[in-house]
């Protein structure tokens, strides 16, 4: 085998957010931008010589030519082995359990998660290690300090990859195995759910709708919903992966989920309607006459999830990111276990999850995932859901009223300003951060009074490493709060969040509109940040 020296000038915009380096198609395109980026990669990490690696994506536009760049310059650089997923296909939470099934030393995800794809898309790339979870900051902030001085890179000239052949090829001295990206997945699945409850849940009538937005869970829907659990063909939507996931936006939310979300309203709807996203992480829960937020179905899917066997002897630990709802903490109080509170990105809870403790975790942002792989995990979220159904031969709606008249309810919201002037959103941020000191102990309106306010800092209780500025939290004595943070995934300017909570006990009151139950501290967080004066925008562009 011949490897290549090739002689490269850096970039000085590679450095991977919240979840890989994620840029438009057209950035990518750029001469020697994935090299660079995959190289500096390979710099930064130590021992992979003769290991496996492995490489999957989330079959979006550009996929296929990214993958063959990788496969060359791993061969160049030393692996011994790469398992790729045939078609380049591996949903991100698949590519996980891949890496940890075979032992890899690694593996490159290939995706923009629910970003829209296409040549005027966006293309993303992230490591994950070998526990099978995104690269910690260690080794991302090393990467990036690595592509702002890259020089050359390393790769082999050999023909491409036949990515839809199964079984075993060579790229010089090393194997590349093609495999089918759904077996090993679909496998484990059956390790952790009731899959003849399931079954009998479906064979008696109950109704499902799966929409797999046209990106990557759709193969693995079709495999374990309806080939294995005996949903009816026709369960599964908009099943067929494409590039540019049929020009929609592969977001499983109450924007890009409206139709579903509308027929689940219906009378004569389904009983249950789910969604993932583009690369199959994300999920969306709705039942019939209820949307199940994302911070509630966390709470719910830890407080039953000992009704299905991968879990049924109790979990050990629960984590959420900052800004998801306080839901998941009554239910921890109450099994009495440990309950951790960690910054935005599914990273943080790796090294929870490999010290066991904590077995399941999750996100405002529409991610639920659990000590099986280390990425939120859509499929998994789902099949723990029709689990529970198929136990307690209840709705969705009955268990969640049933969970709030127990723990209590947690209002909560989401609102999104996207595409913000950059420096203008960095200066409100600073601005807000600088009133945080006189603000515990003030009261706003009748019964808003401030409890604490800071700028959240991360403490690992595991590595002892610190992350600070994670996002400004002003918290309200009756329990109610307000989140605000820079987006770290946006590609183009800045996303301002704001995330807004209030506490309802368990005997208060159940049903009142989110946005008018929330209206008070949406209100304050204007008065406190001044986002629409500021931006000059009259609405959020994104309300979940
Ligand atoms: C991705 C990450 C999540 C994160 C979400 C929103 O899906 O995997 O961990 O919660 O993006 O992140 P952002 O920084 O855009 O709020
Ligand atoms: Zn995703």
């Amino acid at each position: 085998m011949t490897i290549q020296t090739i002689k490269t000038t850096p970039y000085d915009d590679q450095k991977p957010g919240t979840s890989g380096l994620r840029k438009r198609v057209t950035v990518y395109a750029q001469p020697n931008y994935v090299e660079n980026y995959i190289q500096s990669i390979f710099d930064s990490l130590d021992g992979f010589a003769g290991e496996t690696l492995v490489i999957g994506g989330d079959g979006r536009y550009y996929n296929d030519v990214v993958i063959q760049k990788a496969i060359r310059i791993a061969a160049a650089n030393g692996f011994g082995r790469v398992l790729v997923g045939q078609g380049g296909l591996l949903s991100t939470p698949a590519a996980s359990h891949v890496i940890r099934h075979h032992k890899a030393f690694g593996g490159l995800v290939l995706s923009a998660s629910h970003n829209p794809g296409g040549p005027d898309g966006d293309f993303g790339l992230k490591y994950n290690i070998g526990n099978g979870g995104p690269a910690p900051e260690k080794i991302t902030d090393a990467v990036f300090a690595r592509s702002k001085v890259i020089d050359s890179y390393k790769t082999v000239d050999t023909p491409d990859i036949a990515l839809g052949q199964i079984g075993t090829q060579h790229v010089g001295d090393m194997v590349v195995e093609v495999i089918d990206p759904v077996a090993d997945y679909a496998a484990l699945m059956a390790t952790l759910f009731d899959f003849d409850a399931i079954r009998a849940l479906f064979a008696g009538g109950f109704r499902m709708t799966f929409d797999a937005m046209n990106a990557i869970t759709g193969p693995y829907a079709h495999v374990l919903l309806e080939d294995t659990l005996g949903a009816p063909k026709g369960t599964v939507v908009n099943g067929t992966p494409s590039p540019d996931f049929g020009g929609g936006h592969p977001d499983p939310n109450l924007v890009y989920c409206k139709d579903m979300h509308d027929l689940l309203m219906t009378a004569d709807g389904p009983d249950f309607g789910a969604a993932s996203d583009g690369d199959g992480d994300r999920n969306l829960i709705i039942g019939k006459n209820r949307f199940v937020t994302p911070s509630d179905s966390l709470a719910l899917l830890a407080a039953n999830a000992s009704l299905a066997p991968g879990y049924a002897g109790g979990i050990a630990g629960i984590a959420r990111s900052m800004p998801t709802s306080a839901a998941a903490d009554r239910v921890a109080e109450k099994l009495g276990i440990e309950m951790h509170e960690t910054p935005t990105g599914w990273k943080f809870f790796g090294n929870l999850l490999d010290a066991g403790r904590v077995t399941i975790c999750g996100e405002e942002s529409a991610g639920t995932g659990s000590n099986h792989v280390r990425e939120k995990d859509g499929l998994w979220a789902v099949l723990l859901w029709l689990n529970i159904l198929a136990v307690r031969k209840q709705s969705v709606d009955q268990i969640v009223r049933e969970h709030w008249a127990t723990y209590g309810r947690n209002y909560y919201t989401r609102h999104d300003y996207e595409e913000v002037d950059a420096a203008i959103a960095g200066k409100l941020v600073d601005d807000l951060r600088a009133q945080l000191p006189a603000l515990p102990g003030k009261s706003f309106g009748e019964d808003l009074q401030v409890a604490y306010a800071d700028d959240f800092t991360y403490l690992d209780p595991i590595d002892g490493s610190t992350s600070a500025k994670q996002g400004i939290r002003i918290g309200f004595t009756d329990g109610s709060r307000i989140v605000v943070r820079l987006s770290g995934t946006g590609t183009v300017g800045a996303t301002l969040r704001v995330y807004l909570e209030r506490y309802e006990a368990a005997d208060g009151r159940h049903d009142l509109d989110t946005q008018l139950a929330l209206e008070p501290l949406i209100a304050l967080a204007e008065e406190l940040s001044g986002i629409k004066k500021r931006t000059g925008r009259e609405a959020p562009s994104v309300i979940t």
